[in-house]
């Protein structure tokens, strides 16, 4: 016996009055159908996505996920994606777990209850439920004695039904055999004209089959996207989630609830993140870092006791230990900045390595270069990378001093130990242990404005 997992993404997604398909809205950083497809790779699932609305895109987006993706031209209902998919559940004997593809919130431990609940009792079909103190939206799931009576779209639903807060997830357990068999019962009597699978499970009751109704505790887990509103709650709670795991670990955060921490970051003990802090997808961090007000750091590895200062932008870099960045610098893609190094106020990198101890204190550009050891980096230095048509590199060695407002013209290379004055502009190698200067030599008129009938005193 086999269960697979058939993913309905293929909705309008009206509601979000958006061009990107709703389950590629994201939470917690990652679209919202990834979130799902994770749960799925973990519990070693194997999966199918229907996609509808921007076909294109989704198909792109899922290029390199495990997968099979079905294709629902008319958005006609649930039920009618179901049978879209049908080449998805041919074995009569196997089970097909169904879920939306907009609910961002759910657990792997909630996957596998349900399944385990439903395998237990032998169900032909199970729903998976829950109550909510807030129903509106949800179809309204009845019992009748213990027993599964019918589920009751929100939009059919009177007054009296209305009320009731046990609800549908929309995630069910089905045995092939009865998709294969009575799916196609499924009309579009309803207010929204559309093949709901909802109705699917009173279907089966007639025909006498055995539903089981799961009552899952932690309403949160199965909210659902339908708007921009309960996107933004989806993605409060994903965030809290992750500062709270980020704290169960031993991270200090200041106002937690000013700072945002995006899923797959890992963060080490004793580091201390302050208020207006952003982390965003995909980024290690060491132990004992400070973290200080306003830095936004994403897709970026930092080592360990480093110091980032106030409002610093660090954005595919890898940063070892003992560093301290900013405040205001920019740290953009493929900067390495080895142990010790020091990258200071207004400096921004680019596919900048700078090793052990370099120091770049203040306002600088540093792209396509390499600064060797201990090289200091004086104010205004500009690494000029880009001749109009090509980027060249700059290649500086190491115990260097390169001197405030110097211009290094790529291609070129300094050598160990060298000088460069204050105010050169370099456009040939220096060779090591030398100095280089370029500037136009100091001339002084004495008395010059006085000849221009200006006044040099009071
Ligand atoms: C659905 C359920 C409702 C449940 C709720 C849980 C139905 C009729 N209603 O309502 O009982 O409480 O989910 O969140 O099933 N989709 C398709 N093709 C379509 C229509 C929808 O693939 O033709 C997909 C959507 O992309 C979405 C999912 O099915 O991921 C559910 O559709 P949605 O419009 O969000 O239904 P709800 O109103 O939320
Ligand atoms: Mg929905």
């Amino acid at each position: 016996m086999k269960i697979k997992w058939l993913i309905l993404a293929a909705g309008e997604g009206k509601r979000m009055k958006s061009s990107l398909p709703k389950v590629f809205h994201k939470v917690g950083g990652t679209p919202i159908l990834l979130r799902i497809l994770q749960i799925s790779e973990s519990l070693n699932i194997e999966t199918g996505v229907v996609l509808g609305k921007n076909f294109e895109y989704g198909e792109k987006a899922l290029k390199g996920v495990k997968t099979k993706i079905f294709k629902q031209s008319a958005r006609l209902g649930t039920a009618h994606a179901v049978m879209i998919a049908k080449e998805f559940y041919t074995i009569p004997d196997d089970y097909t777990l169904i879920s939306p593809g907009d609910t961002p919130l759910l657990t792997e431990k909630d996957i596998k209850r349900f399944i385990d609940f439903s395998l237990e009792r032998n169900a032909d079909t199970s729903i998976l439920t829950f109550r909510t103190s807030n129903p509106e939206g949800y179809g309204r799931v009845f019992e009748n004695n213990g027993a599964f009576a019918k589920i009751v779209e929100e939009k059919d639903a009177g007054e009296e039904e209305k009320k009731n807060n046990l609800v549908n997830s929309g995630i069910y357990l089905f045995k092939n055999m009865v998709l294969l068999k009575h799916l196609n019962e499924v009309n579009n009597n309803n207010a929204q004209k559309e093949y709901y699978l909802t109705d699917l499970p009173s279907i089966l009751k007639k025909h006498g089959y055995t539903i089981a109704v799961f009552k899952a505790g932690n309403e949160e887990n199965f909210f659902g996207v339908n708007d921009r509103i309960q996107l933004s709650l989806c993605d409060n709670i994903a965030i809290k989630r992750n500062i709270e795991k980020a704290m169960e670990n031993g991270v200090t955060i200041y106002q937690p609830h000013t700072v945002r921490i995006e899923d797959n970051v890992e963060i080490g003990s004793d580091t201390i993140i302050h208020p207006h802090v952003v982390i965003e997808r995909n980024c290690i961090i060491g132990k004992g870092n400070i973290i200080k007000t306003g830095a936004i750091i994403s897709n970026s590895e930092i080592g360990d006791n480093c110091v980032i200062h106030e409002y610093s932008h660090i954005d595919g870099a890898k940063i070892l230990s003992n560093c301290k960045i900013g405040p205001f610098a920019r740290l953009r893609p493929q900067t390495v900045i080895h142990d010790q190094a020091k990258v200071g106020n207004f400096v921004e990198t680019k596919k900048a390595t700078l090793h052990r101890g370099v120091k770049a204190s203040h306002l600088t550009y540093l792209g396509d270069c390499e600064i060797g050891e201990n090289t200091n980096i004086g104010a205004g230095t500009i690494t000029c990378n880009y001749d109009g048509e090509k980027k060249h590199r700059t290649e500086i060695g190491a115990n260097c001093f390169i001197g405030s407002d110097t211009q290094l013209v790529a291609p070129v290379k300094i050598g160990d130990f060298s000088y460069i004055g204050a105010g050169s502009t370099i456009t040939q190698d220096v060779p090591e242990c030398s100095l280089a200067l370029s500037r136009v030599k100091q001339k002084i008129i004495a008395g010059w404005p006085e000849k221009k009938g200006k006044k040099c005193s009071k």
